[in-house]
């Protein structure tokens, strides 16, 4: 089953109304790449903009809260994300797993929230340093996979973003070898969890993926995508990434 290559770019905390031109950049340069699925998820707070200035094209958010609404000040409910036209949610991010305390059980319920409001959902996951140097990262992926994926979802709606958290704005990249043995055993403990769906499900790449590495990362096994920080925020750096997934694709 042929899995068209996904690029999504996340903006973390990062742009004001000004970047909404370099958005238009991407996604204008984004339609000569018809092999590829780009999607950019900005700031909550550029999310409207940057739909009505890029129609149709897929807009997305950094998270959501579980719940579809309530007394949870400063928080946005998945809902709230479609409601202004946004197609995507990322969850998970070690960002959020490490710096707002988010458990695989968070998690999972964020994904449900995503799915059940409509949203394509990227579900994240990555062993942080430590981890990876005493051999165990394989077994630490799997664990956040198994507690955070949602028990039943549409595949064509659910990705899954293996991050090493090392790699994460670093400019150090795990070998090729490493990302394929990952995303091999990823694939496989989906599909001893639900079978066939798994073969269609993307697993994307993250963590300091650039202009120069992309092609050699998103050619290796299993990987179906890339989710890039730093180097999504500009066309300049961000179109040669979606450029080398669409000559793959
Ligand atoms: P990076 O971030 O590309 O800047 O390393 C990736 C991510 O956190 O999604």
């Amino acid at each position: 089953m042929a899995r068209r290559k996904y690029v999504v770019g996340n903006w973390k905390m990062n742009g004001l109304s000004d970047a909404i031109s370099e958005a238009q950049a991407i996604f204008s340069a984004a339609t000569g790449h018809q092999s590829v699925d780009v999607a950019l998820c900005p700031p909550f707070t550029l999310i409207s903009a940057m739909v009505a200035a890029a129609p149709g094209a897929a807009v997305g958010g950094q998270d959501c809260h579980s719940a579809t609404s309530g007394a949870f000040t400063g928080s946005v409910a998945a809902p709230m994300l479609a409601d202004i036209g946004a197609g995507v949610v990322i969850v998970g991010h070690s960002e959020r797993r490490e710096g707002f305390s988010e458990s695989d059980a968070d998690v999972q319920a964020k994904a449900e929230a995503g799915l059940a409001a409509g949203l394509s959902v990227i579900l994240c996951c990555g062993e942080p340093r430590e981890v990876r140097e005493s051999g165990g990262a394989i077994d630490f992926v799997l664990a956040q996979i198994a507690g955070s994926v949602p028990a039943s979802f549409d595949p064509h709606q659910l990705a899954i973003a293996y991050e090493p958290i090392w790699a994460i704005g670093t400019g150090l990249v795990p070998t090729v070898a490493d990302v394929a043995a990952m995303h091999g055993a990823i694939r496989g403990a989906l599909a001893a969890r639900f079978g066939d769906v798994a073969d269609d499900m993307r697993l994307l790449y993250g963590g300091s993926v650039n202009g120069e590495n992309a092609a050699e990362l998103l050619d290796a096994g299993d990987v179906d995508g890339a989710l890039v920080g730093g180097a999504s925020l500009t066309a300049a750096k961000f179109v040669p990434i979606i450029a080398a997934a669409d000559a793959l694709g």
